[in-house]
């Protein structure tokens, strides 16, 4: 037994011993919908656990834009938070500034170069060593359908090929539902555009357009196919679609006012958090005829070199806890994504999380994994940004012909 002084000492002494190695860890996300919230909320309560206070830096807008830009003015200023959601060729563009800090002990403790697959990590890296640390992987090339709505139309099951979607799109637009919820920001033009060029014109060809860029593929005979496959869709899309945020969208599909949503499956967390059951009251398909293809998209945390050693610490913490079994589940059983970690017990997680872990796997080994562009896992944001802005203006503005909307996002294209 401890005798009163004892104990006193000991308090003190572990009380010194939490302050000093406890620190504040301020993080920048752009997870602000309801699902991402819960999803977030569970990496603070992790920090929480660990003795550290979490500063949330949440800058709202979907997709990360707006945060992109709050990020440079604060590195700018010399003043950067502990972590930032960077992903992609972003992750390597920071740290040729010299600003990202170095995680390779925490890494090596870890044994991150075993828990990751090899194209993942590498992006992650720097010349070799740890800047980032991945959260999940996200497939992008979803169809999300309302079970409800597609019954009120009379329309049995999710559409394969672009000509099921459309009879099927037919039929909900004459019950007057709308068939396709749709948020004309860019991000998520691009976002159906990618799914699209993707079933119009297949995994390869995805690749040669829009990773490669290439001018043949970019001005071929399947790009016009594409385009004038995408013009379509805006047919069944409602009038207050411009400018509506992608979770609004989901709503609308939530509440059985819209059939189809074309987006990632962090929709699947807004379903979720609308305690919402897959293959019940939504359903989850691969956009049309892009079953045998998988565009990945993966968060993750850029960290930025830090002074204070308490920061410090709790900077590797939060990182060594972003790659823990635990979190990897809890996180993205809320998030709708599945764990970026390998041999994550994936019993937990619903039919879609199943379906997009075995089609992460088997699409890898036929060359249909391919990155998303449209979610910053392929291009520099240059040409990013360019080619986005072309395909948004062909999307929203009809009388620019398809041949004019191709020779656009060509030139787009060739930014640099
Ligand atoms: C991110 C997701 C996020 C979505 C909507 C995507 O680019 O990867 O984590 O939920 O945008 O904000």
């Amino acid at each position: 037994m401890l005798n009163k002084s004892r104990l006193t000492a000991v308090l003190v002494s572990a009380a010194v011993v939490t302050t000093a190695t406890a620190g504040q860890v301020e993080v920048l996300h752009y997870w602000t919908s309801g699902g991402e919230a819960k999803s977030v909320a569970e990496l603070k309560k992790m920090m929480e656990a660990k003795g550290h206070v979490w500063k949330d830096f949440a800058v709202a807008g979907g997709g990360g834009d707006n945060a992109a830009t709050v990020l440079k003015s604060r590195v700018v200023s010399g003043n950067p938070p502990a972590a930032a959601q960077i992903k992609g060729p972003a992750i390597q563009e920071w740290a040729s500034e010299g600003v990202l800090a170095n995680l390779d002990s925490v890494g090596k403790a870890e044994n991150w170069d075993s828990l990751l697959p090899k194209v993942v990590a590498d992006v992650m890296k720097y010349k070799g060593n740890y800047v980032a640390v991945p959260v999940n992987v996200h497939r992008v090339n979803w169809l999300w359908g309302s079970a409800a709505a597609l019954k009120k139309a009379g329309v049995t099951g999710m559409p394969k090929t672009w000509d099921e979607f459309f009879l099927a799109a037919d039929k909900i637009k004459k019950s007057g539902l709308i068939a396709v919820a749709h948020s004309g920001q860019n991000i998520w033009d691009f976002t159906t555009f990618e799914s699209v060029v993707l079933g119009v014109g297949g995994a390869k060809f995805y690749e040669d357009a829009l990773v490669k860029l290439d001018q043949k593929a970019l001005t071929s005979e399947t790009m016009k196919k594409s385009l004038e496959t995408f013009r379509r869709i805006k047919t069944y899309v409602d009038p207050a679609a411009p400018g509506r945020d992608w979770n609004l969208s989901t709503a609308l599909v939530i509440q059985d006012k819209a059939a189809f949503q074309f987006m990632g499956d962090w929709a699947k967390g807004e379903f979720v958090a609308a305690a919402k059951a897959p293959g019940k009251d939504f359903l989850c398909a691969a956009a049309p005829g892009s079953g045998n293809a998988y565009t990945f998209n993966v968060d993750s945390f850029a960290m930025f070199k830090l002074k204070d050693a308490g920061a410090q610490k709790a900077q590797n913490d939060l990182a060594a806890s972003i790659m823990g079994t635990d979190f990897q589940q809890v996180f993205n059983l809320n998030k709708g994504s599945i764990p970026v970690r390998l041999n994550v017990a994936m019993g937990k997680f619903d039919e879609c999380a199943k379906l997009s872990s075995k089609d992460f796997v088997d699409t890898a080994k036929v060359g249909g994994l391919v990155p998303s562009v449209a979610h910053g896992m392929a291009i520099k944001p240059a040409a990013e940004g360019a080619i986005k802005d072309a395909v948004s203006q062909f999307w929203s503005d009809d009388r620019i012909s398809v041949a004019d909307g191709m020779k656009n996002i060509a030139k787009a294209a060739a930014t640099k």
